[in-house]
């Protein structure tokens, strides 16, 4: 009897897939909040749930939940480390990720000074947003390659050639925020 019954089991347990990996993705929102998708692969009939430092999620942390999709949306301000698991009747596998709040670019720095020959370095910093992407106008209008010794439109430092002049403005921004910061340049070594 016994025996049977371990052969069923058996059975059951090889009539399912075992889930073979989970991926987990994760991005900021415009207004400060944190999507986080969970999905797994192989696995027949899997159940997915969350920690966050090794608790369950409260209500405190989390925004929304779509158990369909298995996306979850945290609150502003909520960091530490995040696993989804799944499992199924045969097994189980998780994946972690060490999460951070979702920071907006807070202040703009940009410096800038004249070289040998008449050219102008800039460089363009930020303080506070995670991923700052950099981009660059001059009189309203994106820089262009006839206007730069080097980097380009969305790197931070560049170098002016010479004889260049206007309004610069150098825009910082990620999903959160977007700030910037302009300055009136005139040509340098005149
Ligand atoms: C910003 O949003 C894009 C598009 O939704 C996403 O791919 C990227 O991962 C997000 N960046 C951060 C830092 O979350
Ligand atoms: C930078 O310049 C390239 C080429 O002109 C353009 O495709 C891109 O959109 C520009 N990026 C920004 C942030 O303006
Ligand atoms: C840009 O310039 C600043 C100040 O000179 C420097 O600290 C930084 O490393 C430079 N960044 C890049 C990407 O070159």
């Amino acid at each position: 009897m016994e025996a049977v019954l371990g052969l069923v089991v058996i059975l059951l347990g090889l009539s399912h897939a075992p889930v073979s990996s989970v991926l987990l993705v994760s991005e900021c929102l415009s207004q400060g909040e944190r999507r986080v998708s969970c999905s797994s692969e192989g696995g027949d009939s899997p159940q997915y749930s969350w920690t966050l430092d090794g608790r369950t999620l409260t209500d405190a942390e989390l925004l929304s939940v779509n158990n369909e999709d298995n996306i979850i949306i945290l609150k502003q301000h909520v960091s530490g480390h995040l696993v989804c698991s799944v499992k199924n009747n045969v097994n189980s596998v998780s994946k972690e990720q060490k999460i951070s709040a979702c920071a907006p670019v807070t202040s703009v720095l940009m410096v800038s000074e004249c070289q040998f020959l008449g050219q102008r370095r800039v460089s363009c910093s930020s303080e506070g947003g995670d991923s700052p992407q950099y981009s660059w106008t001059l009189d309203g209008r994106t820089l262009t390659d006839a206007e730069l010794l080097s980097g380009n439109n969305e790197t931070n430092n560049i170098t002016l050639k010479q004889h260049i002049s206007g309004h610069l403005v150098c825009s910082v921004r990620n999903n959160v925020s977007e700030v910037s910061k302009e300055q009136s340049i005139c040509t340098c070594g005149e």
